[in-house]
């Protein structure tokens, strides 16, 4: 064993590895170096980002301008409580009021998306007493302390309900997942079924505070509603008295093409929360971005939150850089271009794929499903197969994908293509080459069907 080998064996063995069993952390990869869409391990491979890290690294690695805000903000002034106003504050407040839908025009600022959504629920379940229950989707992640993973349907909210540390008061609407729609409808016959049973549920519930929703469902599926849905979800909100949450924290900035995922469908949320992007994953800050309907409230009423590192300036010095990028980038129109370009070869790779059932997505936002027969869309795993050990065929794609140079997360039944924005054709050629051969993984033990692939975001 090597001195490097045997360092990040004692690194592993003195840490809890995130979101894994504890045997199975034993020998991460050591990262080293990164720019621009590629990182190295400690022998100076490359790897294309094909997931911006966790959808996060939206600018790619090594961002000059951000790196120096950063710096001079560590040289300057890089932590004073809460209470004080900072220039690196005034500063993120104003690039933010000039890019955030106008409406949203009150911050909290924490340091993660989980809290950013702890955030909403204080306001919302201070702002709207006594009504307290929150509706979210099965298919959805939104966060990983007790509120997150009770918001939360995938499968880590099993363990976190049998240890009984979530709240309550969370219920589950059907998802709007036009591949397996959960009504077996068909759009447009089915006229968003999944949204007007809201309005079913909330009136059958009672106390119905606020609904949680990912714009475009992020880490489970790349979910992409059609165009009645949000403006008929917001009409149930308004109908009922009951406030809309959009979780932005992965689809905002730039991810889906627009600045927030919620511009795709012209609709304004009372809360929006938002991380990972508006840093670019250079500093940690998590953002709650309220209306005046909700913040009005609390002129007269105690804001029951807070945190140390709540408006930490070290952090909120990356978010106005972030901004200018983000907005070369589109007076650039590489950001155009390159999803057009993404598009149409994904389209492309999957389609000689039988493994990939469904390519859906939007902007630099994209999942394959991988089944074991296009035909029936009979999956390989399923929900329940990703914490029961068992290897599953998305994890074997991409590990296929990294050995060839390309890291690209997985979920259970679906890859995530999320790279840098600033992708160019010739990269998405490089990656494509690769995910291309990873996908014969998967075709060796799916059916042979005449079946096309579905493209389940084509409204
Ligand atoms: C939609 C969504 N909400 C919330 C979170 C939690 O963010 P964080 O991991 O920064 O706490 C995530 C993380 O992936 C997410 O995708």
């Amino acid at each position: 064993m090597t001195d490097v080998q045997s360092k990040i064996k004692e690194m592993a063995e003195h840490t809890f590895g995130t979101w894994n069993w504890q045997k199975a952390w034993k020998s991460p990869m050591l990262v080293t170096d990164a720019e621009g869409i590629y990182f190295y391990d400690a022998a100076g491979k490359p790897y294309i980002d094909f997931s911006s890290q966790l959808m996060c690294s939206n600018l790619g690695h090594k961002n000059p301008a951000i790196i120096e805000a950063v710096v001079r903000q560590a040289e300057k002034l890089p932590y004073v409580a809460p209470g004080f106003v900072t220039e690196s504050a005034i500063e993120a407040v104003e690039a933010l009021r000039g890019i955030m839908p106008s409406g949203l025009s009150k911050f909290f600022f924490s340091t993660s998306g989980t809290e950013a959504n702890d955030g909403a629920l204080i306001m919302v379940r201070q702002s709207k007493a006594p009504a307290y229950k929150i509706i979210s989707r099965y298919h959805s992640y939104h966060g990983a302390t007790p509120a997150g993973l009770a918001f939360t349907g995938d499968p880590r909210r099993g363990p976190a309900e049998r240890a009984r540390y979530t709240i309550g008061g969370v219920r589950f609407a059907p998802d709007c997942y036009c591949y397996r729609c959960p009504f077996g409808l068909e759009y447009p016959d089915c006229r968003v079924q999944c949204a007007r049973y809201l309005d079913y549920m909330i009136k059958e519930e009672g106390n119905v505070a606020a609904i949680i929703l990912e714009p475009v469902v992020g880490t489970n599926g790349r979910l992409v509603p059609p165009p009645e849905y949000f403006p008929l979800v917001r009409k149930i909100c308004d109908e009922n008295g009951v406030l809309l949450i959009a979780d932005e924290v992965m689809t905002g900035w730039f991810r889906t093409g627009k600045p927030f995922a919620m511009d795709n469908w012209d609709v304004l949320p009372d809360i929006m929360t938002t991380a990972k992007g508006c840093t670019s994953a250079y500093t940690p800050v998590g953002i709650t971005a309220a209306t005046g309907k909700v913040a009005d409230f609390f002129e007269e009423e105690f804001f029951c939150h807070g945190h140390t590192y709540a408006y930490h300036a070290l952090t909120l010095a990356a978010i106005p850089p972030a901004v200018a990028e983000y907005r070369k980038l589109v007076d650039s129109g590489l950001l155009t271009r390159g999803a057009a370009y993404l598009k149409e070869k994904l389209y492309e790779v999957a389609a000689k794929h039988p493994c990939v059932g469904d390519v859906r997505g939007l902007g630099h936002f994209w999942g394959l499903e991988i089944v074991k027969n296009r035909k029936t869309r009979e999956p390989f795993d399923v929900k329940a197969d990703k914490l029961s050990g068992k290897p599953l065929m998305t994890g074997k794609i991409a590990a296929e994908a990294m050995k060839n140079g390309l890291y690209m997360a997985a979920w259970y039944d679906t890859l995530v293509i999320a790279p840098p924005l600033i992708i160019t054709e010739e990269q998405i050629d490089e990656a494509l080459a690769i995910l291309d051969k990873a996908l014969e993984v998967g075709d060796r033990e799916a059916v042979s069907t005449d079946a096309e692939v579905s493209r389940s975001s084509e409204f």
